[in-house]
């Protein structure tokens, strides 16, 4: 069939990177929670164990991201690591995270820093974890010794990563630790993971204006399974509500999740931008066994997101940036994109079709800053261990060599031109 050409030609300004986090690529991360979940007795999922060992690689992977023409790179910082034990600081790691900023900056990368990327100090877990309000001023602290030592040399800071999905996983399902199950348990995660949000906020600005700070919002565009039913279309309306509403709200009004009292000091319009992490859609139904499903009816297995089982849905990449623009009158940035595949032609079709609703969010008038690929490299997939290589550039699990994927190279030149081009069936008429 005959093929057109369209090229998409994005901002000069737009950021392309990766992401990462550090328990999925560092390896060695022994003092937080999910190395203890991972050793406990009758654990199924594998340790991350050595994971990429960016730890030690970080300067080989940031000249991989150059010539590949990345101008931004996203990843967390370890709070197990530079706190080991509560009130104690590892003066070694601040050395460490100077040196991977400066590694970052002389190849001209801009560092993205999330503060807390799904896992906690072992230290914390102890005393109660997320489930206590009273833990979250030990958040606060190391964000106090965080914003200190780096205000100087880091811009953009992400202060929580999906905080739903952080309470959902590990205080609902009981998927993640601490492996607790309940609606009581989501809900008092989810408002220490805002509180902890907010304080951080406020800490990054207070330590320096020009820090631009913003939250995490995994968007999962949820429906009905069979759209001609009522009570389908409640259920995902509630499960809506839970996931994704309830913190837009708490940015929006100040108010905590599922309060309807006064304000949480310092949560009301505390995120300079929002970023946004889009996978796929979800189907809801209470005929359904736990009431969802990644896709109606039969699927292409391989539009699948492997492992994982998520089918791709590029337009709703488009339904939730206008959601989060109408909601929140915000920049954007994507902070998340990706598929976990071994089908590299997947990936780079996975990401071709999400890029182009991107554009068409920016025709309409959208302020999308930037795309980060999740992810740089075939890394620890929480739950799924190393079922399921989200990275542009594959990691060899015995010999963690580094080798750069077609999709790699095909995404370092849309990131050298600001350009996506596409090529679309022709109509015969
Ligand atoms: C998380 C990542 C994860 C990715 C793919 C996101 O929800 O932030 O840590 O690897 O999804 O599952």
């Amino acid at each position: 069939m005959p093929r057109n050409w369209s090229e998409l030609q994005f901002p000069s300004d737009f950021l392309w990177g990766t992401a990462t986090s550090a328990h999925q690529v560092d390896g060695g991360n022994t003092n937080n929670n999910w190395w203890e979940w991972t050793h406990r007795e009758g654990a199924v999922t594998p340790s991350a164990g050595i994971a990429c060992d960016h730890w030690t690689r970080f300067e080989e992977d940031f000249t991989i991201l150059h010539s590949l023409n990345q101008n931004a790179y996203r990843f967390s910082m370890e709070w197990s690591r530079i706190m080991p034990k509560c009130g104690v600081v590892s003066q070694e790691v601040i050395e460490h995270y100077h040196r991977v900023i400066a590694a970052l900056k002389e190849r001209g990368i801009e560092p993205f820093v999330t503060l807390h990327h799904f896992t906690e100090p072992l230290w914390f877990t102890k005393l109660g974890g997320l489930k206590q309000k009273r833990n979250v001023q030990f958040f606060r602290k190391y964000v106090e010794v965080v914003a200190r030592e780096f205000s100087d040399e880091i811009t953009f800071w992400n202060t929580v990563n999906e905080p739903n999905l952080r309470a959902a996983c590990g205080f609902f399902q009981g998927i993640h630790p601490p492996g607790e199950k309940g609606v009581n348990n989501y809900i008092k995660a989810l408002r220490n993971l805002i509180r902890m949000h907010a304080e951080a906020y406020q800490m990054l600005k207070q330590q320096a204006q020009h820090n631009i700070v913003g939250l995490v919002k995994n968007i999962m565009v949820i429906e009905p399974y069979r759209p001609q039913s009522w009570m389908d279309r409640q259920l995902s309306w509630v499960i809506d509500y839970l996931m994704n509403a309830v913190t837009l709200r708490a940015l929006k009004t100040g108010k905590l999740p599922f309060s309807f009292l006064g304000e949480y000091p310092g949560l009301k319009d505390s995120s300079d931008f929002i970023g946004l992490n889009y996978y796929s859609h979800i189907f809801c139904s209470l005929t359904l066994p736990e009431y969802m499903k990644a896709y109606r009816g039969q699927v292409d297995p391989a539009k699948l997101c492997a492992g994982l089982g998520w089918e791709a849905y590029p337009e709703g990449v488009l339904i939730a940036l206008q959601r989060l623009w109408k909601e929140l009158q915000i920049p954007i940035y994507i902070t998340e994109n990706g598929i976990g595949t071994d089908n590299d032609a997947w990936r780079q079709q996975y990401i071709a079709e999400h890029l182009h609703q991107v554009h068409e969010a920016l025709r309409q008038g959208i302020p999308v800053k930037g795309y980060f690929y999740w992810s740089l490299l075939d890394n620890f997939e929480w739950a799924e261990g190393y079922s399921s290589p989200f990275g542009l550039i594959a990691c060899d699990r015995d010999t963690l060599t580094r080798r750069v994927k077609m999709s790699g190279y095909w995404y370092g030149t849309i990131a050298l031109n600001h350009r996506l081009s596409i090529a679309s069936a022709q109509n015969a008429t």
